[in-house]
């Protein structure tokens, strides 16, 4: 699993070696621009909007919703990737956290229209995305959404399959949503919508009942 050093070091290269990897539609970043413009078409509906980045990296989403006039806040655990992503939204309010110890003491009582999150949860084990999202949703304002953009699968057969034909490629320190579990546990308490993207890539979509 990437560290935070690891992740630095990924920062000026990031962006080229995830468009190559969409582009030759291989795992697991096939769908990516898919998943990064649902979620931007989503936001941009109900634009200016409060949005909240859990893991925005170089900011190759929020980026573009901060040159539309969106009020971005961010949480990422590197300091290089908050350096490229403050580069690209001087005015934003990035905070360096590790979410794995839930959300940073300076986001209390402060409430989002959009909670995104894209391609960094599923460093998560799957009780404790199920635990985090639980949080997110006391952060949502009323007719606000959680749109998570990751490497997912409708379900677990659906992994399987994806994990069987990667072979050695497949990256056994990550934890990747499976929509139907992530439903189970947690449709109880909020409205969840899967959208596909890519054999390996979809946007899960929350939001309060
Ligand atoms: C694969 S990148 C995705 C970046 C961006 N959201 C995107 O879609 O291009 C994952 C990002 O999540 C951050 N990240 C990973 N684990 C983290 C953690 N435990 N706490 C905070 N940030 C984390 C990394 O530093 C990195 O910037």
């Amino acid at each position: 699993m990437l560290t935070n050093r690891g992740f630095d070091l990924w920062s000026d290269t990031y962006d080229t070696s995830v468009k190559k990897a969409d582009e030759k539609h291989i795992y697991p970043f096939a769908g990516y621009a898919r998943v990064i413009t649902a979620i931007y078409e989503t936001i941009m509906n109900q634009s200016p909007a409060k949005v909240l980045d859990i893991g925005f990296g170089t900011a190759m989403l929020t980026s573009k919703l901060y040159d539309a006039g969106n009020e971005i806040t961010g949480i990422d655990f590197s300091a290089e990737m908050i350096k490229v992503a403050l580069s690209k939204m001087p005015t934003a309010n990035l905070i360096q956290w590790n979410f794995t110890s839930g959300l940073p003491p300076a986001l209390s009582h402060q409430t989002f229209d959009y909670i995104v999150s894209t391609y960094a949860l599923h460093h998560l084990t799957d009780m404790a995305k199920t635990n985090f999202i639980i949080q997110l949703l006391d952060m949502l304002n009323p007719r606000g959404a959680i749109l998570i953009g990751d490497i997912c699968f409708r379900t677990r057969n659906k992994l399987r399959a994806c994990q069987e034909a990667c072979g050695k490629d497949w990256d056994n320190d990550e934890f990747y949503f499976v929509f139907s579990e992530l439903y189970e546990n947690l449709s109880v308490l909020c409205h969840l919508d899967f959208h596909e993207f890519s054999f390996c890539s979809g946007v899960i979509e929350i939001h309060h009942i």
